[in-house]
């Protein structure tokens, strides 16, 4: 695979034309699983319940063990997930990876619940892990100080400037994820220049390669059937 593209494929069968060992860093957001056919309606308002066919009965388990494979043994990895998938990571990783955190993105301005039937969900998870359980002193830790060692983001969703427009229309994405966010997990677990490769498979918008390219990282990746490759960001 090309460094510094992104694919318009099934990200298991691009995840099949990767070697073994040969990635560096995993950051990556794959469908949450909680969209709903029927959009919300509540005092004449419409919200958007549904973000597509691609999230609906995804199956993170041979994706996840694909990724396993093409990770070198001291690589990390970093798993948008909803607070339903927590525990599917957490088992995948504590089974078989050498799972490390729980970090936490919690957002200044979630979307409202007008129902008042529940709590708001204002936060979303990324959880954490090595590959092996290798010694730690081999792994990529460029933490800056303690200040910037929590685990918690607090950012807004995604409204105005950041949000990213792809090539072909202009369009955003319904589930962006915010540069900054994903700015800390690369710098932190990577090493700039020519020598680490960060992939995602569920790139969408493109944002994981935009935020490695910011940062001088080579990237790898797919975005799903149905859109065009993307390269030059
Ligand atoms: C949660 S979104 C990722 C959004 C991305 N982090 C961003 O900031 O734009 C998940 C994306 O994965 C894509 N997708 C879903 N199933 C896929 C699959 N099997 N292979 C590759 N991409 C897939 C969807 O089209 C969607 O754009």
């Amino acid at each position: 695979m090309e460094l510094n593209t992104i694919a318009c494929m099934d990200c298991l069968e691009y995840l099949r034309q990767l070697p073994d060992d040969s990635v560096d860093l995993v950051v990556t957001d794959p469908p949450y699983n909680i969209s709903r056919k029927q959009d919300l309606v509540y005092g004449g308002r419409r919200i958007r319940k549904d973000f597509g066919d691609w999230d609906y009965n995804f199956d993170p388990v041979p994706v996840m063990k694909e990724i396993k494979r093409v990770l070198k043994p001291t690589g990390q990895i970093y798993v948008f997930c909803s607070t339903e998938q927590i525990p599917i990571y957490m088992r995948i990783f504590q089974e078989a990876w050498f799972f490390r955190n729980l970090l936490v993105w919690s957002k200044t301005n979630p979307p409202p619940r007008l129902s008042k039937t529940n709590w708001v969900f204002a936060n979303e998870y990324i959880v954490y892990a090595v590959n092996e359980k290798v010694k730690l002193n081999k792994v990529t830790f460029n933490f800056p100080g303690q200040r910037a060692m929590k685990n918690l983001f607090i950012t807004p969703i995604l409204t105005g400037a950041e949000r990213l427009r792809s090539p072909e229309g202009g369009s955003v994405h319904p589930t962006q994820k915010p540069l900054a966010v994903l700015k800390r997990l690369i710098e932190v677990s990577s090493k700039p220049g020519d020598v680490d490769v960060v992939l995602d498979l569920f790139m969408g918008v493109g944002s994981t390669a935009v935020a490695a390219a910011q940062l001088g990282r080579r990237f790898l990746g797919c975005r799903g059937q149905g859109y065009p490759p993307l390269s030059g960001l």
